[in-house]
């Protein structure tokens, strides 16, 4: 077949562009990796590209617990949860993040993706609309495909023009869902998590949060963006990825028994596919082991992170409003981006640029982020390393 006839042709065309002129910075063969290091092409790098912010795919009693999954259970499921694939570990997670995240019921799904495409679309019927931060995560603007009402979108955590959606909407419709990252990927940016809840109550909508790079960093021991603000009680279902503080694959919903149940019993993505593997289900259970042990990880990641962040404000990068272990770094120019990518790589560190259309034109960034068991000599290589490219390739220090 001819695959220029395909839709997404140009994209290829932008993919042989790149690596024409040996830019393409995708699908890098880790050989190896030891968490904060990974080799690439035989040459180690520091790995500031990754979403392991507490560091726990290395950790001894994670990886010991996964390893006496498979003895017990085998290396797969081979089936749904609704079938042969359901075990009792499966369901001793669920308590167990249930109690952490501090909702009535959990569900965990097999993908943190699988999770999103599931929930959204079984709680939006044709009766009902979604109304959207405008830098939604992927996950969910396919989810929106996927579900029977429409969506509206508002503009990125803008409060006056999430109210005005709601006005427009909220009485033409049975139940409307406000759907919002509790961290925005890109840019570690918090949503304005209070003032959404206050909305909906005012206006009697719902709120899911989608809380993949909020679970496990922040809160009180990393119960969540809705812990962080106070706010547990008022998000009728949260969800969180084990894809990356909690060092595996899969994903969790929480919420109140009768929504769980609800959504168990309608989620195809839950239904139709499965289940979590045992391995990956021991992982989880043990890095919330960890996370309630006396190690200090989230003590450790945080001095990491505002040590990241007040060395980037020194050297005179502009780097958003990130509050959380995402600092991203402002660039601007695409092509720049991608060379300073190289350059950073060719001195050892891995790091990952975001392009159009993941951010809009001429704001391209580096997006990096930090684990609890970065070292300080890491962190310190990655500073100089960025120091100089700042100076090679005049990166701005303001938005523009
Ligand atoms: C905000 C957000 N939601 C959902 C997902 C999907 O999670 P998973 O990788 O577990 O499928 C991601 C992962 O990139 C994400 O960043």
């Amino acid at each position: 077949m001819d695959i220029k006839t395909l839709r997404g042709y140009r994209t290829i065309q932008k993919a042989n562009l790149l690596r024409a002129n040996n830019l393409y910075p995708f699908f890098r063969s880790i050989e190896n990796s030891e968490g904060t290091v990974v080799n690439v092409d035989g040459r180690e790098q520091i790995m500031i590209g990754s979403n392991n912010y507490l560091g726990l795919t290395h950790h001894p009693h994670v990886v010991e617990a996964a390893k006496k999954a498979i003895d017990v259970f085998g290396t797969g499921c081979t089936g749904s949860r609704f079938l042969n694939g359901n075990l009792n570990i499966h369901e001793e997670l669920e308590e167990k993040l249930a109690k952490y995240l501090g909702h009535e019921a959990a569900l965990v799904f097999s993908t943190g993706m699988q999770t999103n495409l599931g929930s959204v679309s079984a709680v939006c019927g044709p009766k009902d609309c979604l109304i959207f931060d405008s830098e939604n995560h992927a996950s969910i603007i396919d989810a929106s495909r996927l579900a029977l009402g429409p969506t509206f979108k508002y503009k990125h955590n803008n409060m006056e023009s999430l109210e005005e959606v709601l006005e427009e909407n909220i009485s033409r419709f049975k139940n409307v869902w406000i759907v919002a990252d509790g961290v925005f990927s890109m840019t570690g940016e918090l949503l304005k998590m209070p003032e959404v809840i206050a909305l909906a109550k005012k206006y009697g909508a719902h709120v899911y949060i989608d809380d993949a790079h909020g679970i496990g960093v922040m809160g009180d021991r990393g119960r969540g963006t809705m812990n962080h603000f106070n706010c547990t009680d008022d998000v009728q279902l949260n969800m969180g990825t084990f894809s990356k503080s909690f060092a595996s694959i899969g994903g969790v919903l929480s919420g109140s028994a009768d929504l769980i149940d609800y959504v168990k019993h309608n989620a195809r993505s839950f239904m139709f596919s499965a289940s979590m593997a045992p391995s990956a289900v021991a992982t989880v259970s043990a890095c919330l082991d960890v996370i309630m042990s006396d190690e200090p990880i989230h003590e450790n990641l945080w001095e990491n992170v505002g040590f990241m962040r007040e060395g980037f404000r020194d050297i005179g990068f502009y780097t958003y409003n990130s509050s959380t272990p995402i600092i991203p770094i402002f660039i601007g120019d695409e092509m720049k981006s991608l060379q300073v990518t190289n350059f950073l790589m060719e001195n050892g560190i891995f790091a990952t640029p975001v392009l159009p259309p993941a951010v809009p034109k001429g704001e391209a960034l580096i997006r990096t982020s930090y684990m609890a068991t970065h070292k300080k000599e890491e962190l310190t290589k990655v500073l100089e390393v960025f120091a100089d490219a700042k100076k090679k390739f005049d990166i701005p220090a303001t938005f523009h």
